[in-house]
Formats: C-alpha cells, sequence, structure tokens
C-alpha cells in the first residue's frame, strides 16, 4: 500500500495497526558507523506511550523497542533499521458492540470506503497507536541532528481555549499536559478532567520550536521545508491546521509589520533578522533562525457522550464510544510532532549535504579546467618565444638542437618536480614533448635544410 513512507534520501516506513501483532518503522538512509542510543529511542517512546496520567488513555502499553535490524554493536551498519514495538495491551472486546457502526470523525467509513475492508479494531491503522512508530524513528533522527546540534521542542500551548502565557521549557515533562507554563497547565488539567467525566473530549494547539536549525535546509518549490513540514505535521492524527512563524496572523498586518528587519551578526559570521515572524523560514528555505510551527488538534472523536451515526448497512443508530480513549491527545502529540519535524529536518540536511559535495565536486572541476587552460595559454606562449629563438639561431647560423641545454632544464624541472612530489617520469617525458614541439617549431621557422 502506498503513502506509508516518507522523506527523500533518509526514508522512513512505517508499519502495523492498532490490534494487530506489533507496529513499527524502517528506516533507510542512516550512514554507517554512527552510534544509535537505543536508550533514547526508548525515553522518547516512554513520553508517547498511553496511559502516562488521567489526561490520556488507560491502555497499559509498555512500548518496549526492539531493533531486528540496522545496528550493530551500538552503531548502524549502513543497512535498513527496523524496529519493532510488539502490542501487549489490545482488547480488542471493547470495539465488538461497535464493530459494525461507524465512529464520527473517526476513519472507519473512509477506510471502508476506499478499502472495502476496515479493521474496526481500535481504528486498526489509523489509531493514534501507529505514531509510536514514527517516535522510534523520530527518536534516531533527534539524535543525529543533535549531533549538528539541531535541537527541537514542543509543548501545549493551548488546551480547550486555555492558553500558555508563559514559556518555560523547564517546565514541559513537569506537568501532564507538557504545558511550558504551569498556572495554564493546571487549568487545563481541570478543563480536561471535567470533558472526560461528561464523557467529552477537548482539543488544542501544540507549538514546535526548532533551535539552532542550519541555514539552507528546503528546495524549490514543491519541497520548500514548509511545504515538507506540513505534510510531515498534518500526516499525525488528528491535526487539522498548521501556522508557521505568524501564521494566520500575518494576513492582519502590514508588511512594514510583518517583515523582519535584517543586519549582520559579526559573532554568528551571518545575516540574521531582528524578528522571526516568518518562523525561521523564507523562500521555502530555512534562514538560520529559529523555525516555529504550530498545529491544531482537533478533539477526539471517540467520546462516551451520545452521538448520531449509520451502520455498515446505513440504517440510523446512536452511537457511545465506551473503552480507553484520549480526552486530549495534546500532551501525546507533543513527541509525536517533534519526532515528524525530526524525520523531516534530517531528510533535509542529507540533501543539503548531497548539494554542498556536488558543488564541491564543481568547484574542483572548475579549477582544474582553468589551470588546463592556463596550461595551454603558457604552451602557446613559450612556442613564440621558440619561434623568436629559432629566428635568432637562424640569423646567427647556430644549430637548432642544443642537447647541453636541453639536459640543464631538465635537470632544473625534475629538481622542482621532486621537490613537490610530482612524478620524475611523467616531468621527463613531459619536457621531452615539450623539446620535441620546441624543435619542430624552429624547423619551421629556419627551414627544413639546417640541422
Ligand atoms: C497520539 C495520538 C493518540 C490518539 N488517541 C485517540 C483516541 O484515544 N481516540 C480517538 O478517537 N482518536 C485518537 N487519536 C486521533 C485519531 O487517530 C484520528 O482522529 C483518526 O485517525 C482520524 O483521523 P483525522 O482526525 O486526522 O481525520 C489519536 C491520535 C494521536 C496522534
Amino acid at each position: 500500500m502506498a503513502g506509508n513512507a516518507m522523506g527523500n534520501h533518509f526514508r522512513v516506513m512505517t508499519f502495523g495497526e492498532s490490534h494487530g501483532r506489533a507496529i513499527g518503522a524502517v528506516i533507510d538512509g542512516v550512514r554507517p558507523g554512527i552510534p544509535i542510543d537505543l536508550e533514547f529511542i526508548q525515553k522518547e517512546l516512554s513520553r508517547r506511550r498511553p496511559g502516562q496520567s488521567a489526561m490520556t488513555t488507560s491502555r497499559s502499553e509498555a512500548d518496549q523497542v526492539e531493533i531486528l535490524s540496522g545496528v550493530f554493536e551500538g552503531k548502524s551498519t549502513g543497512t535498513p533499521i527496523c524496529m519493532v514495538i510488539w502490542n501487549k495491551d489490545q482488547q480488542p472486546k471493547a470495539y465488538e458492540q461497535i464493530k459494525d457502526m461507524f465512529r464520527p470523525g473517526h476513519a472507519g467509513y473512509t477506510y471502508l470506503a476506499k478499502f472495502g475492508v476496515s479493521d474496526y479494531r481500535g481504528g486498526g491503522r489509523s489509531s493514534g497507536r501507529e505514531t509510536a512508530a514514527r517516535v522510534a524513528a523520530g527518536a534516531v533522527a533527534k539524535q543525529l541532528l543533535a549531533k549538528r546540534g539541531v535541537e527541537i521542542i514542543a509543548y501545549t500551548k493551548e488546551v480547550a481555549g486555555i492558553r500558555a502565557r508563559t514559556i518555560d521549557y523547564s517546565e514541559i515533562e513537569r506537568n501532564p499536559l507538557r504545558s511550558p507554563d504551569p498556572v495554564a497547565a493546571e487549568k487545563m488539567a481541570r478543563k480536561v478532567l471535567r470533558a472526560r467525566k461528561e464523557g467529552d473530549s477537548v482539543g488544542g494547539i501544540v507549538e514546535i520550536v526548532v533551535k539552532n536549525p542550519p541555514v539552507g535546509l528546503g528546495e524549490p518549490v514543491f519541497d520548500k521545508l514548509e511545504a515538507d513540514l506540513s505534510k510531515a505535521l498534518m500526516s499525525i492524527g488528528a491535526i487539522k491546521g498548521i501556522e508557521i512563524g505568524n501564521g494566520f496572523g500575518a494576513a492582519r498586518l502590514k508588511g512594514s509589520q510583518n517583515n523582519d528587519p535584517m543586519f549582520f551578526d559579526k559573532q554568528a559570521g551571518r545575516v540574521r533578522t531582528r524578528t522571526n515572524n516568518a518562523g525561521g523560514i523564507a523562500g521555502g528555505i530555512s534562514n538560520g533562525e529559529d523555525i516555529i510551527l504550530r498545529i491544531a488538534v482537533k478533539p477526539p472523536s471517540s467520546i462516551r457522550k451520545e452521538q448520531e451515526t449509520v451502520t455498515i448497512s446505513g440504517e440510523s443508530a446512536k452511537i457511545s464510544v465506551e473503552g480507553r480513549h484520549d480526552p486530549c491527545i495534546c500532551p501525546r502529540v507533543v513527541p509525536v510532532a517533534e519526532s515528524m519535524v525530526a524525520l523531516t529536518l534530517y531528510d533535509h540536511l542529507t540533501r543539503q549535504r548531497l548539494l554542498r559535495a556536488k558543488n564541491a565536486l564543481q568547484d574542483l572541476r572548475d579549477t582544474v579546467d582553468l589551470i588546463d587552460t592556463n596550461i595551454v595559454l603558457l604552451l602557446t606562449e613559450r612556442q613564440a618565444l621558440v619561434g623568436q629563438i629559432g629566428a635568432l639561431k637562424k640569423r646567427k647560423k647556430t644549430k637548432i638542437v642544443d642537447k647541453k641545454r636541453e639536459r640543464q632544464i631538465l635537470r632544473k624541472q625534475l629538481a622542482i618536480a621532486r621537490s613537490l612530489g610530482l612524478d620524475e617520469e611523467f616531468t621527463g617525458e613531459l619536457f621531452q614533448a615539450i623539446f620535441n614541439l620546441a624543435r619542430t617549431t624552429q624547423r619551421k621557422v629556419i627551414g627544413k635544410a639546417r640541422p
């Protein structure tokens, strides 16, 4: 089935369903010899795993990752890295009573309409569980980016209309909402718990900040960095909108307000901007400022509150979704969003490296071409002088071939070649060819009759 892989040079494919044997990811494009920290991957998975608090589903999965291939003695081998997370706490029975009904807001109807078959157990492949595989792959990309000093931080900016007013990164992992504002986090938590009690759910906004991104990531025109980041983030279930930098806010500003004034930062050795309304991307290419993204997270659709729906045979029905569902998925989306950004950035970084490599090759070839042109120009100049010498020899009636002088030149040039490490045999042959050319030229000037 197409549509399960992303990336151009750093490619990731995820597989598996919510209630199948396992889910996992295959990564292709990791260079050999790179240390892969399994503990870090596990830590990242724990940030996404269900059952972390009353804010999330009570499904209890340890999300233990197993690396099946591509890593030997802690280092990448350059071959595909396959990671598997076994499903352990499946309860497909919870879906038995609603298996013939569509959950409003979920993917049951569209999957069935498209494929003619739909795995009703937990939404199958459309389940939020699939994102565990993304987090495992993203953790690898994060490690690779960290080597370049790139850090990705996401947090819950807003839940049920309550917005974080302060941004303190150290607070994010201290509260169950993953909000950078502890005061707002408490208010958000109250809203989530109330919704859960009412058999309902709430949505919110997750903000993602990329610190220290390299300048130059992104391609014209369809693979602009913002286009690829949007696709990656919008591919997460329940994400319904994205903003970059000022986003929709830019629509209400004047150019003079929205433009980011530029200056040359001597310390950084590059052009920078005083503000960052562009969110670190201009013309689809990163400008080195923080990349700032915000995604709209819808309230999860599986709610206890009764809703109108239809059965698979088209009859009207009422549905109340029991079972273990997240009343708000923002805190679990945080590590998933970071992962999708990491996967996209690392793919673009790989493309940028290839571009640089190509440029380096072209630069070297251009220089070699210049040297070759200079060789021809110098030989032409030498020939002109040799012709003048021939004319003088004719007037003075001296011999064309002066073996003694040829030996002197050769000795001198061989000594230079030796000191520079240039092949002596080649130097000898080259000068023999040059001497022969000179003789021919002088013979032409003097006339073939002379020796
Ligand atoms: C980490 C995560 C957890 C999720 N948990 C739930 C859940 O418990 N219940 C639910 O109805 N949807 C959940 N979702 C959302 C569904 O996957 C999503 O709504 C569904 O696939 C339909 O896709 P759409 O909302 O993008 O149209 C979760 C999504 C993510 C990323």
